[in-house]
């Protein structure tokens, strides 16, 4: 596992996310009640971007199908509807979260 850099705490707003590329990777940092937690920004459903997606107490909600994510733990916490279900023949499966360190007011993600 490396750590890598992010932001400062002050740049994520207390309910809000930012979406960063860390390597190859995307991913959706959190701020929820003060505390940072971070977890795969793609959706695994079809790809959604959940950088520009809502946040809503500790859900992220996806932009494309709506499929609600827990930022604190990755898992899903409400599946896309019966509709898309079938349009897409698929549903959204628990992202990967990592933790999000906290030094001197910066914030850095084991990876
Ligand atoms: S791509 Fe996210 S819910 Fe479909």
């Amino acid at each position: 596992m490396e750590s890598k850099p992010l932001c400062k705490t002050t740049e994520i707003e207390e309910g809000k996310s930012r979406e960063f590329e860390v390597g190859n990777k995307k991913i959706l940092v959190s701020n929820v009640g003060g505390k940072f937690y971070a977890i795969d920004a793609l959706c695994s459903h079809m790809g959604g971007d959940l950088g520009k997606g809502k946040s809503e107490g500790h859900d992220v909600i996806c932009p494309k199908h709506h499929a609600r994510f827990n930022v604190q733990t990755g898992k899903v916490d409400k599946n896309i509807n019966g509709f898309f279900k079938a349009m897409t023949r698929k549903e959204a499966t628990d992202l990967k979260s990592y933790e999000v360190k906290e030094n001197d007011g910066e914030l850095s993600v084991e990876l």
